[in-house]
Parts: structure tokens; C-alpha cells; sequence
């Protein structure tokens, strides 16, 4: 799951710009000095020149993006750091080992928001001569370093030294608010670089082909923790400071490099493989990592099996941090978490949480092979990454809790929600070229996750696991240390299992889209001939271009043998013609079982309603059960079929469906028409009294008390059950989670975890200004970020507009870090009120929210929750005139896909209002 899907972002501290260099102190630890200039040609003095983004558009047109001149090249750099974590502000220095290969004045590479010193280049075995000019492009994040008389081919070494802002933006070298055990109110310095602001914190060629080798060292209070990719080589120090230096990497890309400072408690082990594993928890936390270590320890073994490559570096660590933008970001050996994100608490944390928990460690640790040893070329083969490091993450669920079942699961996280995307005429394809930051920030979105992982899955499943394996070892091995781009992958596979690998996976990689394989039958005997036609699948219903092809693996199944597949092929033209032998004229067919194929299915009538019957009787699978109302559901919001049929679908699971996954699936079709009714007015009563009607035996089967010994997915099945009918107004469930919710806060009888999320949001959604005020105070109560998100994730359930208005005021407070504050927002976006309310606050604070994230995707998710909800005209031209006039870099794209999205449930509600009404009427 993306960024997007799953998060997921800092803080409570004001902006501080308190710029105190002269409190830094360099006194123990002025590692490196410049290089004596005594025998330099000129003074160490520079000009320095900024080329401001205003300034600069006025002296000409926007430039397009142009990557870094090869001429010259680094090899190594010695970085060393010194965080004032009472100033905020941070120097350093680095040295850097470059190569040159034609003679040159200038000197390009990347940084922004430091305030550089020194500039001095040094020539192998020549003289010291500091640069003549330094040009800084805030626009282009650039210095240009010129020198003269020009530097000549050969290699040499260039020193800079530089200050920064230890900023609150969660980007770049930044710091971290935590409450000490004392009370005291402190910061750690962590960085976070990915994708493109290691230049935030030193200068460097920061694109991720130009790979080098890092001294790292720190200079740090000494009674706090300092961490790096790599361990630690040697520390010195006296008085206030000391001096941590770490080994040597090995070649990689700036975006992996990382370090932390600050107070941690962790816990460790080896894994059988001999790595160091410690999981850094906030102090006095650190029974809180054990399940993490756990995770982590035995996966690293796991992917050392599967991929037949050791991973490479002799210690890894995962640390929690208080203010994180992402969920987790995989550094090379430091890979840091947002708390929730790692941090389990055995009386606290929800199934669901733990489950989330093992999928993200799973997820960081596969980038440790793919991404980090090897790295994509740029960042349009960025799902490289993202899209296979989330197909691996279940691969390690799966090994490690079986019962968690989590390929079943995979279905609604991730495929379902790459093909709600995907639909989109705003969508893009999985490689896209991208070259502004803002853009690349952009396409962390669910295409590169889950659309890449759903399609890495229909490749696993094409070519089998044995080759799979045997191409993933062959592309590690032969690009370890370096790049690769999408063709490398399809090499390897293509070599390891003989299949025209290329040619399938590039129909899917390099156009947006995927099809809707239409499909009608003819009984023969025993046998059915089956017609089959390929289109693209538009969520409007009609495309506008109609040349798109895919080469799509096409599997069937049939009743006679439910679990198996009956026939498969590659469909690589617009229509065909097939037979399946020994198939009964009673006998149902169904495409893509399993649903592991990147498409949609559309049944003529007769199949379709051949298939209904195997829902009811359970004889389809449920991942079948489950793709098949997801293919309708989609039938009716492209227009294809009328809304009626999937009411009447639904029906089908009420009686006897028993499966987490496709409840899952039904909740969420259930979530999508409320919303949707929230403009219908005489379809939202009906539609609930429908809602809770189809879900009342599956809640009187699980009851509210966990069964002893019961499954992890009934505890889930529990809580997605209360939560959706608690949230349609449920009689007894409001009743019951009002009682259980007072015995809670009394103290009489703790709720548990995995039933706090839906209890609180019901209680909150029946709920007043008292009710606002106790949730407020237990949100003080606790320290754990976990039970903060799933209150203050709540509180937009209340229905009272003044109350929803003071939800999102507190949402702005200090005490939401600003990594929470869009996701409490967005709750208040969930009903037809909160939504209006949210989208005008949104519009008033714009440039605060701007100012607080400076780009980057958190203020992307903002905009899709709040907005994408709406169903009318006037909304779209709103939301689409108002970004006109106010555009947010980096949310472009997410804009067109919201407003489409708006004009898409306008174009339904007109559509099938009419039916659904008169369905409703003969409803009971
Ligand atoms: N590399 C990303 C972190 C990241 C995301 C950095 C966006 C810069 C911009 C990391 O591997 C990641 O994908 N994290 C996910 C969690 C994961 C389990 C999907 C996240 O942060 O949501
Ligand atoms: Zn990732």
C-alpha cells in the first residue's frame, strides 16, 4: 500500500527560526579543517550569488529540469555533522572525492537552505584554490561552484563547509520534539532524505545513479545516541561532546544516507545470519520494539534465502521517531519509523496495528536489497522500488504469521485500490518521467505502490515462483552496487524463465490503464466456447482513445474444480475466441481466479447470474467471491450497469459469508455508497436500514467478546463489523459501545485494543460537547501515538458543526504534530457537513498548510481526502477554479484526479438516483 493508501504525517512546535550559530559549539570536535591555503592564488573569499525562484523567473522563462553535468563526479565523501539540538542549527563539512573528466570552471551539484562557507578544491597532489563564485538556485536546488583558472581532468578533492537550519519541516536534517521521561520538552536531530533532500543537509550530487562511498562522523552531546548507516568505528571526546566517527559504507545513493541523534532506549539480537539488529523506542519504551526485533530478525534470513544475496552490511536499525512524514523510510542499515509504525504495546495495540507493524518492517528491509544494493537509475523507474518492496512485504508476512493470510488481504490493500486509481484518465503510467522535485514527490502514489505490486504479482504468478526467484537473484547479483532500470528486471526474469517477460510486463509498466475483458459464452456439447474482448477500462464509462492493447495472462476456473485453473493464456489481441472442454451447461466459468490478473471482468448476464449462486453457497473461493463484486462495483460507477444490480449483488454475502477479506470488500462498497448518498437525501435512510440489514447475522455470529482462541482475522472481522455499523447508526451497537465506552473510562473495564478504534468513532458519532471533552482528555492522558491517532482520527465522526469546527482548530493545535494534522482533518471530510466545513478551512489556511509541509505528499493526501468526496458540478469547478488560482506544487496531478473524481459521482448520482430510490422502495 502507498503513502497514499496507508498512512499515514509533524508537529507541534511553532516555526522557530532561531538562526544562534555563534551557540554552537565547535570546540571538541572540529573533526576537519579546510585545506591550508597558503599557497593558494586567491584570498578564501567568494561571491556569492542567489538566484531566487522570483528573481529568477523574472530573468527568464522556466527552464526545464535538467540532471547534473557528468563532468565531475564524486567517489567518496567524508561528511561530518554537528547538530546544535538547542539552537536548531547545524554545521558541517565534506570532503569529496571527485573525478573530472574534462577541464571545467564550474562545478554543479546540489543544495539548498545551507549557507555555505568554504569552497575550497584541491587537485591530486596540487595546490588549494577557492572557488571565485558560488550561485545558488533555489529554483533548480543547485550551487554553482566556478574556479579560476579552470579545474583539469584528473581526480581531486572539494571542501565545503556549511550551516543549516535544524528545520520542523520533517525533511532534510530536522529535528524532533519529545517529552522526556522528566517532562522536559526536548529534540532529537534525525534526517530524512528520500527523495531528493540529502542536499538539505550537505551538498552533493544527490540523484540516486551517483553513487559513493561515506565516511560519516558526528559530533554530539555525550549523553546522546549517535547512529548511521554503518557502526561505529571509533568515538573520542572530553568535556561537553564527542566525536562518533562510523565505518565506511559502501557505494550508495545520497537518499539512503542517514543519522540520528538524540536520547533512545533499544533492544537487540543477532539474526541466524549473524547481523546486529537493535530497534531504538523512545526512552523508558523498550519493551514496546520486541515484536519489531522479532520481525526483523527473522526476515533478514528469509530474504537472505530468497533472493540467494546476503544482506550486505554488518548491523541494522530500526528506530521510532516522533515526527516522520512517511511511515518508514528504509536508510541504508537506519531505517526509521513513524512511532505507530513500529512501536508494539502488548496491552495497547490493535491486530490490525501489529499486522500493519510486520508489513511495514517486512517492507523496509526488502528496499535493504531493492533499492539500496540495487538502486533504480532515476526516479521514473521509482516503483522499482516501491511496487516490489510492496509485493515483499507479504511475502515476509506470509512466512513469519501464516495465519494472518495475508495474500487474501493484499487483494482489497493493494490491488483493489491501484484499480480504483487507474481507472482514472488522470492517472499515469507506472514508469513516468519525472524531473522537478515536486514531481517526483508526486508519484509516491498508489500506481507505484500497489499498481507495482499487483503487477509484480500477475508476473510471480505467470512465470512461478522457482524462476521468479531465479531472475530476482540474477538481477540483484549482476546490478548489486549499481542501477537498473524496468528493462534490467525484465531481462533477468525473462532469461531465468524462457517467457517473452518484456513483452507482456511492458504493456502494463509503460501505458496507463488496464483492460475490462468483456466475456460471454456458448454451450457445445461438453464444452463452452467462450468469446473474449479486451478494451481499457475508463472509469466514465467510454474511452476516449480506443488503441490501447495489453498482453494480459488470462486464467479460468470453472465449477467442476473451484481452486484450480482450468485454462490459462496470454490474450495479446482485441478479441479471441476459446474453448473449455468438459465444462456443463450448469456449470459456472469465472475469469481471473484468484484475481491476480491486473484487470476487470464484465460477465454476460448469464454467467453472471450462474456465478451468484456460488457466492451464496460459498462453492467460489473468496478471493473470487470477493473480485467478482469488486468488478461489479466498478461496472456501476463506470456506468456499465445500473447501482440496483450491486444492491441486489451484495445481498448474496448477507447470509452465510464468513471471510474477513471480503467483508472487508463489501464494507468498503457499503462506505462508498454512504458516501455517495450524502448528497442523495431519499437514498441515505433506505440505504442504511439496507446496510445494517446485511450486516446483522455476521454480527450476531461474532458478538462482542473475542472467542477464546479465536482467529487473528475474526478479531479483525470484530472490529470491522461494529466499526461499519456503529458508523450507520446501528441501534444496539451505539447502545453497547456507549456502555462499554463508560466502563472504559471509568476504569471499570479497559476496552480492548482492537475494539477502541469502531467504539470510540460510534460513541463520538452519537456523541456531544461532553463527549468531545472526554475524548479530548484521554487524548492527554496517553503517551502511546497509536491510541492518540485512533482518537483524534475519530473525532471527525462528531455530527454537531460547531464541534466539527473546533476538531479542526484543535487539529491545528500544538498538540497535533503536524505529522497527524491532515489525517484529523480528513476525518472531519467524512460526512456531507464535516466535508464542507473541512474544504473551507482548508481554503483559509492554505498557505499555513503550505508552510508547514513545503511540498511533498502529506498536503497531496490533505487535498484528496477533503475533496474527492464531493458529488456535484459546482464542486468540481470550486476545487478545480480554486487550485487554478492557487496552485501547490506537488499536488497537480492529485487535483485532476480529485476533480475528475467529483464529476464522476455527480455523473452516477444522475445516473441511477432514480433507481436506487425505487429500488429501496420495494427493499425490506
Ligand atoms: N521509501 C519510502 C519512504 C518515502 C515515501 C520516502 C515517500 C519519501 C517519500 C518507504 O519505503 C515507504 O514506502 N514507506 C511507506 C510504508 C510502506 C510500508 C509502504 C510509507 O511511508 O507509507
Ligand atoms: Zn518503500
Amino acid at each position: 500500500m502507498s503513502i497514499f493508501g496507508r498512512l499515514l504525517v509533524n508537529f507541534s512546535v511553532r516555526k522557530q527560526s532561531r538562526f544562534q550559530l555563534q551557540r554552537s559549539r565547535y570546540s571538541v570536535c572540529g573533526s576537519r579543517t579546510a585545506p591550508s591555503l597558503k599557497k593558494t592564488r586567491s584570498p578564501v573569499l567568494f561571491l556569492e550569488i542567489n538566484i531566487s525562484a522570483r528573481s529568477y523567473s523574472t530573468m527568464a522563462e522556466k527552464k526545464p529540469f535538467e540532471r547534473l553535468p557528468k563532468v565531475v563526479r564524486p567517489k567518496h565523501y567524508d561528511l561530518f555533522l554537528q547538530p546544535d539540538l538547542q539552537a536548531f542549527t547545524f554545521n558541517g563539512n565534506t570532503k569529496i572525492s571527485v573525478q573530472v573528466s574534462s577541464a571545467t570552471e564550474k562545478i554543479i551539484l546540489n543544495s539548498i537552505d545551507l549557507s555555505l562557507k568554504e569552497v575550497i578544491y584541491t587537485p591530486e597532489g596540487g595546490v588549494s584554490t577557492p572557488a571565485t563564485q558560488v550561485a545558488l538556485s533555489t529554483e533548480e536546488e543547485t550551487a554553482t561552484l566556478t574556479f579560476q583558472p579552470p579545474i583539469q581532468p584528473g581526480v581531486g578533492s572539494l571542501f565545503i563547509s556549511f550551516t543549516g537550519e535544524l528545520n520542523d519541516k520533517m525533511k532534510g536534517f530536522y529535528r524532533s520534539q519529545y517529552t522526556s521521561p522528566t517532562g522536559e520538552v526536548r529534540h532529537n536531530g534525525v534526517t530524512q532524505f528520500e527523495a531528493t533532500d540529502a542536499r538539505r543537509c550537505f551538498p552533493c550530487w544527490d540523484e540516486p545513479a551517483i553513487k559513493a562511498t561515506f565516511d560519516i562522523s558526528l559530533c554530539v552531546p555525550q549523553d546522546r545516541v549517535a547512529l548511521s548507516n554503518m557502526p561505529v568505528a571509533s568515538e573520542e571526546g572530553q568535556g561537553e561532546n564527542r566525536l562518533v566517527k562510523f565505518e565506511r559504507t559502501p557505494i550508495m545513493s545520497t537518499y539512503l544516507v542517514a543519522v540520528v541523534v538524540g536520547e533512545f532506549d533499544y533492544v537487540e539480537d543477532v539474526s541466524s545470519d549473524g547481523i546486529k539488529v537493535r530497534v531504538y523506542t523512545p526512552l523508558g519504551k523498550k519493551e514496546q520494539g520486541k515484536f519489531a526485533l522479532h520481525v526483523a530478525t527473522k526476515v533478514l534470513p528469509h530474504y537472505k534465502e530468497y533472493f540467494q544475496v546476503a544482506y550486505p552490511l554488518p548491523k541494522i536499525d530500526l528506530i521510532a521517531i516522533a515526527d516522520f512524514s512517511a511511515g518508514a523510510m528504509e536508510n541504508w542499515g537506519l531505517v526509521t519509523y513513524r512511532e505507530t509504525c513500529l512501536l508494539v504495546d502488548s496491552e495497547n495495540t490493535s491486530a490490525v496495528r501489529k499486522q500493519w507493524i510486520a508489513l511495514v518492517v517486512g517492507h523496509e528491509l526488502a528496499h535493504q536489497w531493492f533499492g539500496n544494493l540495487v538502486t533504480m537509475e532515476w526516479w521514473t523507474h521509482l516503483w522499482l522500488n516501491e511496487g516490489y518492496a510492496s509485493f515483499v512485504e507479504f511475502l515476509c508476512v506470509e512466512h513469519l504469521f501464516p495465519e494472518y493470510d495475508i495474500w487474501t488481504q493484499f487483494v482489497t490493500d493493494t490491488y483493489v485500490r491501484a484499480l480504483e486509481l487507474d481507472c482514472l484518465e488522470n492517472s499515469h503510467p507506472i514508469e513516468v518521467p519525472v524531473g522537478h522535485p515536486s514531481e517526483i514527490d508526486e508519484i509516491f502514489d498508489d500506481i507505484s505502490y500497489n499498481k507495482g505490486a499487483s503487477v509484480i504479482r500477475m508476473l510471480h504468478r505467470y512465470i512461478g515462483d522457482e524462476d521468479f526467484r531465479k531472475g530476482m537473484n540474477l538481477y540483484l547479483t549482476r546490478h548489486q552496487f549499481g542501477n537498473a532500470e524496468t528493462e534490467d528486471l525484465w531481462a533477468a526474469l525473462e532469461e531465468a524463465s524462457g517467457k517473452p517477460v518484456k513483452d507482456v510486463m511492458s504493456s502494463w509498466t509503460k501505458q496507463k490503464g488496464f483492460p475490462v475483458i468483456s466475456i460471454s459464452s456458448q454451450q457445445k456439447g461438453d464444452s463452452r466456447e467462450l468469446q473474449l474482448i479486451q478494451r481499457q477500462f475508463c472509469a466514465a464509462g467510454d474511452c476516449k482513445d480506443e488503441s490501447a492493447l495489453w498482453l494480459v495472462p488470462i486464467t479460468l476456473s470453472t465449477a467442476k474444480e473451484p481452486d484450480k485453473v482450468a485454462q490459462n493464456f496470454v490474450f495479446d489481441t482485441k478479441s479471441k475466441t476459446i474453448t473449455l472442454e468438459n465444462v456443463s451447461e450448469n456449470d459456472w466459468v469465472k475469469v481471473n481466479p484468484g484475481t491476480v490478473g491486473f484487470y476487470r471482468t464484465r460477465y454476460s448476464p448469464e454467467m453472471l447470474s450462474q456465478l451468484i449462486p456460488a457466492i451464496k453457497s460459498k462453492t467460489l473461493p473468496p478471493l473470487d467471491r470477493l473480485g467478482l463484486l469488486d468488478d461489479v462495483f466498478a461496472m456501476v460507477q463506470a456506468g456499465h450497469t445500473d447501482t440496483t444490480e450491486v444492491l441486489r449483488l451484495m445481498l448474496a454475502f448477507a447470509e452465510g459469508e464468513e471471510n474477513f477479506t471480503v467483508w472487508s470488500n463489501v464494507s468498503s462498497c457499503l462506505g462508498k455508497l454512504d458516501s455517495l448518498f450524502d448528497y442523495a437525501d431519499d437514498c441515505k435512510g433506505p440505504f442504511r436500514v439496507y446496510a445494517k440489514n446485511l450486516l446483522s447475522n455476521i454480527y450476531l455470529k461474532l458478538g462482542w467478546d473475542p472467542k477464546p482462541g479465536e482467529s487473528h482475522l475474526d478479531t479483525l472481522l470484530r472490529s470491522l463489523v461494529i466499526g461499519r455499523l456503529g458508523w450507520l447508526g446501528h441501534e444496539d451497537i451505539v447502545n453497547e459501545a456507549r456502555i462499554r465506552f463508560e466502563k472504559h473510562i471509568s476504569g471499570e473495564q479497559q476496552l480492548p485494543a482492537d475494539l477502541r478504534s469502531p467504539v470510540y468513532r460510534t460513541v463520538l458519532a452519537a456523541g456531544d460537547a461532553a463527549t468531545f471533552d472526554t475524548m479530548l482528555k484521554l487524548y492527554r492522558s496517553t503517551d502511546l501515538q497509536e491510541e492518540k491517532d485512533r482518537i483524534s482520527r475519530g473525532l471527525g465522526a462528531l455530527k454537531d458543526q460547531k464541534l466539527l469546527q473546533q476538531v479542526l482548530d484543535f487539529a491545528m493545535s500544538d498538540e497535533v504534530r503536524s505529522q497527524d494534522t491532515i489525517f484529523v482533518v480528513g476525518s472531519v471530510a467524512s460526512s456531507r457537513d464535516g466535508r464542507n466545513l473541512a474544504w473551507a478551512f482548508l481554503k483559509k489556511h492554505l498557505q499555513t498548510f503550505t508552510d508547514r509541509y513545503q511540498g511533498g505528499f502529506l498536503i497531496a493526501r490533505l487535498v484528496k481526502m477533503v475533496t474527492e468526496n464531493f458529488a456535484s458540478e459546482d464542486a468540481a469547478k470550486e476545487v478545480e477554479q480554486f487550485f487554478a488560482t492557487s496552485p501547490v506544487p506537488g499536488t497537480e496531478r492529485t487535483v485532476q484526479q480529485s476533480v475528475e473524481t467529483i464529476r464522476l459521482n455527480t455523473a452516477w448520482l444522475n445516473r441511477d438516483q432514480a433507481k436506487i430510490s425505487a429500488f429501496f422502495a420495494t427493499y425490506k
